[in-house]
């Protein structure tokens, strides 16, 4: 079984959230009605980590992270979901639930798990079938994956077939919604009709860390069209910025060698298992990213970044470098020789082949100034040219020293004295700032655009008042706009009971914005009161803009209509401002 979602909201909510991080040593001080501190996920001297104690938030304006108490100890003390949910029940004194007779957790509860874990089982007997998987079977003799390997990471194949998959799950009863949502089926344009996502392809499941099957990975055979790798889309389940091939398989050697192979594909991953590289994972269908690098802080200490031999290879190690700057992981970056991937290296030359090149791993700073000096002429100023290009990702790192020790070291790499590299870094700093000062005002409404926003994630029925009176045309900032629009089309009927909890699981891709939203400090008390004066003043912004817009050579008849819109626009919010503030707190 799994712990029931209502067992952990209630285990949540009886948790507070400031003490449960100030038992960790983080120091938090109060601020208005939030608390503030320096963020415990990245190393920083001005705080940045906000908790909001009424809706048991945090939120780091600094690194991104954010959540409830529950992702706050899974991500700070490294526990898994039972691990965490048991700890924090504890701690609250609830009693856990009852365990079935089988008495161990898992998560067959899930419809969409389990119809994923179902299309795993699937696609492998197609392949082990003697007819449908014959030209898989062959194709991977070709590539001499031996069978052995097939187990290990439960490959499989898709039939050619367009409604295979989807009668198959129908039989067994998996609603048609789950398997769309689990992204195995979709709904053709043209007809509406729902066809099996995965045709005539190798697939590689991609589990998560506790082995649960999350999306596929499908390569298609020899001959055949389309794109050479398909992978699931974006779910509730997949997070293709999240996930890493072969960190289930893997995760006992990485946690025992304390060091993650990063390579780029699917059959390099398995390839490096075959030959004893067990920590070997591999991003599926994007480059490395923020998240990527936060399990490796997780699992492991050092990091080897393996990228093809081509082109695009180099690319992407190239930009793989910032992501790593000022982290607690000690990375080093190689590229194959020309052609090679470490599937061909290891299958032409062995794991001796694969170890020799291992040698010529260089150092992430060396690696990454090497490669940007290489694309400059090397003159003074390409020089320059190269350290101006190296210079915005320094700014991230918010540990003083070590950026002046980077600093110091990128300017002996580029032979330039330490003078210049620092004017340079300065002068870019300078203008960095003035470019804020100088959008002060926009920054002051960007301000109130928040503020809105915040006070219908604190007080949902404000969301219908919000509707009546705000367009999405009164938000400035594209990514508060498209929230607002989100939050405006929530149904009535769910407003009730909604809260901004649940965007972790229904809504994903606004989760981020929903937490910045809930750590932001609030001004004033009263979220009505505060919801009014932000909203009066976005109308105000909106009605100065119509204005600016009327030129004298407008024809009459626009100018007049408009002038009526405006007239009315400014009643409503006048309106608004006059109504007594009433507290919701
Ligand atoms: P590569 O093109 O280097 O393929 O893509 P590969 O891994 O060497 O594959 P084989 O050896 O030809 O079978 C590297 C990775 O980029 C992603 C996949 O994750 C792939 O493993 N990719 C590539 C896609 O997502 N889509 C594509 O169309 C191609
Ligand atoms: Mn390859």
């Amino acid at each position: 079984m799994r712990f029931e979602r209502d067992f952990v909201q209630q285990v949540e909510s009886g948790t507070d959230l400031v003490s449960l991080i100030q038992e960790r040593g983080v120091v938090l001080k109060k601020a208005g009605g939030n608390y503030k501190g320096c963020c415990p996920f990245h190393s920083e001297k001005t705080p940045s980590f906000n908790v909001n104690p009424r809706k048991n938030f945090y939120h780091c304006f600094g690194c991104g992270v954010g959540g409830g108490p529950l992702k706050f100890l899974m991500e700070h003390d490294r526990l898994g979901f039972v691990e965490a949910v048991t700890e924090l029940a504890q701690r609250a004194g609830i009693a856990l639930p009852e365990m079935p007779s089988g008495g161990r957790y898992k998560d067959s509860g899930d419809p969409g798990l389990a119809a994923l874990a179902q299309a795993n089982e699937f696609y492998r007997e197609q392949l082990r079938d003697s007819t449908t998987g014959l030209t898989a079977r062959r194709y991977l003799a070709e590539r001499m994956v031996p069978e052995a390997l097939w187990d290990a990471f439960s490959l499989g194949f898709a039939p050619d077939d367009w409604r295979l998959l989807k009668r198959t799950l129908e039989r067994r009863k998996v609603p048609e919604a789950v398997m769309i949502e689990a992204g195995l089926i979709k709904p053709s344009e043209r007809s509406g009709q729902t066809y099996d996502r995965f045709r005539n392809r190798l697939i590689f499941p991609i589990r998560d860390t506790r082995g649960r099957v999350i999306g596929f990975g499908g390569r298609m055979l020899k001959g055949d069209e389309g794109p050479k790798y398909l992978n699931s889309p974006e779910s509730e389940y997949y997070h293709k910025s999240q996930v890493l091939y072969g960190l289930h398989e893997g995760l006992s050697t990485i946690r025992e060698q304390r060091e993650m192979i990063f390579v780029e594909g699917y059959l390099d991953v398995i390839r490096l298992h075959e030959y004893g590289f067990r920590n070997a994972v591999a991003p599926c269908g994007t480059a490395l990213t923020e998240e990527h690098v936060k399990l490796v802080e997780r699992y492991a200490e050092k990091a080897l970044l393996v990228f093809d031999g081509d082109d695009a290879g180099r690319n992407a190690a190239l930009k793989s470098c910032p992501l790593f700057l000022g982290k607690r992981v000690q990375v080093r970056i190689l590229t194959m020789p020309p052609g090679e991937d470490p599937d061909t290296l290891l299958l032409n030359g062995g794991a001796a082949a694969f170890g020799a090149v291992r040698q010529s791993g260089k150092g992430l700073l060396e690696f990454w100034v090497e490669q940007t000096l290489a694309r400059f002429p090397d003159t003074p100023e390409g020089r320059v040219q190269a350290l101006e290009e190296l210079l915005p990702s320094l700014q991230e790192v918010e540990d003083g020293p070590l950026q002046q020790l980077l600093l110091q070291s990128i300017g002996e790499r580029l032979r330039l004295r330490s003078e210049t590299v620092l004017e340079a870094f300065n002068r870019l700093k300078k203008s960095n700032s003035f470019d804020i000062n100088a959008s002060l005002p926009e920054e002051v409404l960007l301000r109130d655009e928040c503020w809105v926003l915040q006070a219908m994630l604190s007080a949902p029925r404000l969301i219908v008042q919000a509707r009546l009176q705000l367009q999405a045309d009164d938000f400035q900032d594209s990514r508060w706009r498209r929230f607002f629009v989100f939050l405006t089309q929530i149904p009535d009927d769910q407003l009730a009971d909604w809260t901004p909890n649940s965007l972790e699981s229904s809504h994903p891709e606004f989760y981020a914005e929903a937490l910045e939203l809930l750590a932001t400090e609030a001004l004033e008390t009263h979220v009505a009161e505060q919801f009014a004066l932000s909203l009066g003043r976005l109308k105000e912004r909106t009605v100065a803009r119509h204005q600016n817009r009327m030129t004298p050579s407008a024809d009459w008849e626009q100018f007049l209509q408009h002038g009526i819109m405006l007239r009315q626009e400014r009643q409503n919010f006048r309106h608004y401002r006059s109504e007594p503030p009433t507290s919701t707190s």
